[in-house]
């Protein structure tokens, strides 16, 4: 066969495939429904934290063009870290070949098409556990209808028979619509102090800084010899987090005599005044907890010798580091990144002491409506002497969208106004480390 001939030969057969491909008919039973479950349901489900379910054909095909504008746009599902420098436990991203079949599914005018008879239908949700103990708003807080956003710190005072090990935990939020992200921690009550006598809850008005010494102190959280409470658990929660877990043989102490605080609760802007009672729901461990789980959060030191405030000039662009050197070896669990409105792009790394560089997470595209704490798939093995550089790059140009102030305005790091003020830091999750761990599934 000549040359020329062959090449006809295959050009008829990739034309062939070509229009097969176009022909073959996406449908919602056979293509759609495992990526809508995998990636979207865990929150567009009862209590899944998204204002609406996706779980039935019905209710994935009345938003069809709607979800492929947002799934087009890489705004849903939200995942803000890249996935090509860092896996997390949880990901959710969608790849090229899933996004074109929405596409063409509905162009294709959503067909359901038929589940196949003999497939299992897809299990993707575990049935939820129940809680051990739930510490719940004592009475639904008000959200005002000042299309403003709401922020709130709220106590909750409990007493158990004994000190107990926690396993996981929840955070249940009672409005699903406006909740958009809370920071909890939990404490051992210092002798002597009475927080079960104090308000439940204050509004932030010029502050949303998360300040010990005030908040010990309204809620009576301060001891007898002025000592503040010890905390022994903290983490935050975002739209779509579920149960935080941490691994076998590691949790974290629930004091008998504790306060579970809830700091920086956001509610998103809204016309109509509405309410809250959020819940925070506690495993407890039912093996025995042999680790228990530490967490160190960094902020960048002054930077400017010659100045005495920290500030991003209006109309500028900067770039602000965290430098830490670690002085024992660890074991990294999960990472928490937190930036405020100018926030653009973070990103963070451990140099070794032999240089080697281990990559732990980048964000490209900062949103201060969707943080975490994400959770590496193994432990990250960080090694006695090694430097944790964070990067953070801060817009405070008219063409940062979220730029709080029009036109902009310098803003100060941490100086203590409102979301308005600006921050770099950084929480890390983390245990001593032992024999082994950088094999240990986080999953
Ligand atoms: C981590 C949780 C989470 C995941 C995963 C998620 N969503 Fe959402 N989604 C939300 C929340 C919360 C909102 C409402 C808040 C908002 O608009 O930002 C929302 C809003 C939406 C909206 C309305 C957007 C708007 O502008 O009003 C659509 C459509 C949507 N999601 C589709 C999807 C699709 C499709 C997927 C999967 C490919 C998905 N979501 C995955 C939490 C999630």
């Amino acid at each position: 066969m000549s040359i020329q001939r062959k090449s006809w030969i295959i050009l008829l057969c990739l034309l062939a495939g070509l229009s097969s491909q176009a022909q073959q008919v996406i449908s919602y039973h056979e293509h759609i429904a495992p990526i809508i479950l995998h990636n979207c349901t865990p929150c567009h489900r009862d209590q899944g934290g998204a204002p609406f379910a996706l779980t039935t054909y019905d209710e994935v095909a009345r938003r069809g063009p709607f979800i492929q504008y947002v799934t087009e746009k890489g705004n849903m599902p939200p995942w803000k870290p890249n996935p090509e420098y860092r896996h997390f436990v949880g990901e959710k991203v969608l790849s090229k070949e899933e996004l074109q079949l929405i596409v063409s599914w509905v162009e294709q005018g959503m067909p359901k098409g038929k589940r196949k008879p003999k497939k299992k239908p897809l299990v993707l949700l575990p049935a939820e556990p129940l809680p051990d103990m739930v510490l719940k708003m004592k009475a639904p807080v008000r959200i005002p209808g000042n299309n403003q956003s709401t922020y709130i710190c709220y106590k909750i005072p409990y007493e158990l028979p004994a000190d107990t090990f926690g396993a996981a935990i929840r955070f249940v939020p009672g409005n699903k619509q406006l909740a958009h992200h809370a920071s909890c921690q939990l404490f051992a009550l210092a002798e002597g102090a009475d927080p079960v006598s104090s308000p439940d809850f204050f509004y932030y008005t010029d502050s949303t800084r998360i300040d010990d010494a005030h908040d010990f102190s309204f809620f009576n959280m301060v001891g007898k010899d002025g000592r503040y409470p010890e905390e022994t658990l903290h983490f935050g929660w975002l739209p779509g987090s579920s149960v935080q877990e941490y691994g076998k043989g590691i949790g974290y102490r629930i004091p008998r005599k504790g306060v579970l605080l809830i700091r920086n609760y956001h509610y998103g802007p809204t016309p109509i005044a509405q309410e809250d009672q959020a819940e925070v729901h506690f495993f407890f461990a039912k093996e025995k907890v042999s680790r228990m789980i530490q967490f160190a959060a960094f902020k960048p030191k002054r930077l400017f010798s010659d100045s005495t405030e920290w500030k991003i000039p209006a109309d500028s662009m900067v770039e602000h580091w965290v430098k830490v050197k670690f002085h024992d070896r660890i074991s990294l669990i999960a990472i928490n990144p937190h930036m405020h409105l100018l926030g653009r792009y973070v990103k963070v790394y451990v140099v070794t002491p032999s240089q080697d560089t281990i990559p732990l997470i980048e964000i490209k595209d900062w949103d201060f409506n969707w943080q975490d704490f994400y959770r590496f798939q193994t432990m990250v093995d960080i090694p006695k002497g090694s430097i944790l550089y964070a990067k953070g790059i801060f817009d405070n140009t008219a063409a940062n969208i979220r730029n709080p102030f029009r036109p902009p305005q310098p803003v100060y790091f941490e100086r203590g106004m409102d979301d308005t003020d600006e921050m770099l830091r950084l929480v890390l999750l983390y245990l001593p480390y032992k024999e082994g761990d950088e094999t240990l599934s986080l999953e």
